[in-house]
């Protein structure tokens, strides 16, 4: 708790009263929570809320994670009512998940508390009925229900979301609105699931709950299964970035941001949402082939000689060679192998021209000079990003393809850039900074002739 910063322990304590209120303030009124008859019930759900909530999904969020546990309690919701759901979803708070501190489980439990409840207030709000459902009721329920999930869903998210812009640095605006809203309308079918439960209960009982969210539990674990490959594939790609960027104090971060300037320029000449992963890798693995190039050469102050320059002029081909058996990068390594042709045909490795270029090389060229113009290098300060735009319009058609550098731009105009922070000059020790840099158009790296 200490660890949390005061605003975040302040919610918490907020939303824990909230529950503590609620079905406080339920026992008071109405008596016993949940009337004898319905424990069975109570227990059987609470089961499986604890089962799902037990084995989530992580959220890319880092320590948060997500379950389907929540169609149990919104089971609940019409089963038992309001302070069932509410007591239904306080288990999250001894859910099976060791390591989770006692902080996290009391939020959960709270969380799913307030919102089992106030979307049971809701349901009963619109005259649904409570309890096991006949045949001859399940239309009116429909209309009730699907307010409750409508309150359950979107108060959920709220509640976690808010959490975590209070206790991290993400702050809630961060997640993709995509994103949210593939996963908002995801929860919000998921809730169907829990009137299934409700209407089978009255033939099956308690095997309704079960036969209606095993198989939405195990395809949910096989998404979560899905999750951590693409986890375990990002962290192979950033240490390979890590283990690139090591060689040049200068170059922290340009792998990250060459990627995310890809992904807008892919974003915005409408590239499908499988080949903007593949584009996210390849701006981020571009420059993978420097690890085969001598150190010395890469910092090697002054001119280079012809040997030298071949000698970077090869990073593509062996980024290419570094990566080949890496199987999920699929298109990037295209963009890997020819990021560095120009669309005037004077580029290399291959020298390729106009179409002839890879759309991934074409898009990660002129996010890599952007990024490469608009940050710090030990031979000059970072240009305006005003004038790195000027520049990328001014090699439009001769360095870059044109369709790109007007998409960018068109990108930049809705999304300003963040150039990085100003690169302090490296400690003495650490003092491994790249003189010239073969990615800024605008400083041509100079040749001897010679060895
Ligand atoms: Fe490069």
């Amino acid at each position: 708790m200490r660890d949390l910063p005061w605003p975040a322990r302040v919610y918490l304590v907020a939303v824990i009263a909230a529950a503590a209120a609620l079905i406080g303030h339920s026992a008071i009124v109405s008596g016993p929570l949940v009337a004898p008859e319905k424990l069975d019930i109570l227990l059987v759900l609470g089961l499986l809320f604890l089962v799902c909530e037990s084995m989530p999904t992580l959220l890319n969020v880092e320590q948060f994670a997500v379950s389907v546990s929540f169609s149990a309690s919104l089971a609940a919701v019409v089963l038992i009512g309001p302070e069932g759901a509410a007591l239904v979803g306080l288990t999250a708070a001894v859910s099976v998940r060791p390591g989770l501190p006692l902080i996290k489980r009391l939020f959960n439990g709270a969380q799913f508390a307030v919102c089992g409840y106030a979307s049971g207030w809701v349901y009963e709000w619109l005259h649904g009925t409570v309890g096991v459902p006949r045949v001859n009721e399940f239309d009116s329920l429909i209309g009730p229900y699907a307010a409750a999930t409508a309150v359950f869903v979107p108060l959920n998210i709220v509640l976690t979301l808010t959490m975590i812009s209070l206790a991290t640095s993400v702050r809630a605006t961060e997640v993709p609105l995509r994103g949210m809203v593939q996963f908002l309308l995801s929860y919000l079918g998921y809730g169907t699931f829990g009137l299934l439960v409700a209407g089978l209960w009255a033939t099956v009982q308690s095997i309704s709950a079960v036969l209606v969210l095993l198989p939405l539990f195990v395809a949910r674990w096989a998404f979560g299964q899905y999750h951590a490959q693409q986890r375990s594939y990002d962290a192979t790609i950033a240490a390979l970035c890590q283990a690139v960027e090591t060689k040049d104090y200068y170059t922290r971060g340009h792998c990250t941001r060459v990627s995310l300037a890809s992904s807008m320029i892919a974003e915005e000449i409408g590239m499908r949402l499988e080949r903007l992963r593949a584009i996210r890798y390849a701006g981020m693995l571009h420059d993978v082939g420097k690890l085969g190039v001598p150190t010395k050469v890469l910092q090697k102050d002054g001119p280079l000689t012809e040997g030298e320059l071949a000698a970077i002029q090869l990073h593509p081909m062996r980024g290419l060679e570094i990566v080949r058996g890496i199987g999920f990068l699929d298109e990037a390594y295209a963009g890997i192998m020819h990021h560095h042709e120009r669309h005037d045909g004077t580029g290399y490795p291959m020298g390729l021209a106009g179409d002839e270029i890879p759309e991934f090389a074409k898009v990660i060229a002129v996010a890599d000079a952007f990024d490469s113009m608009t940050s710090d290098r030990s031979y000059r300060g970072a240009r305006p990003v005003e004038v790195a735009v000027e520049e990328l319009r001014k090699c439009s058609g001769t360095h870059f393809d044109p369709v790109m550098v007007a998409a960018f731009i068109r990108a930049l105009e809705r999304s300003p850039w963040q150039p990085p922070r100003r690169v302090e000059a490296p400690p003495p020790d650490a003092a491994e900074a790249t003189i010239k840099d073969h990615d800024d158009p605008t400083m041509p790296i100079q040749v001897v002739s010679g060895p």
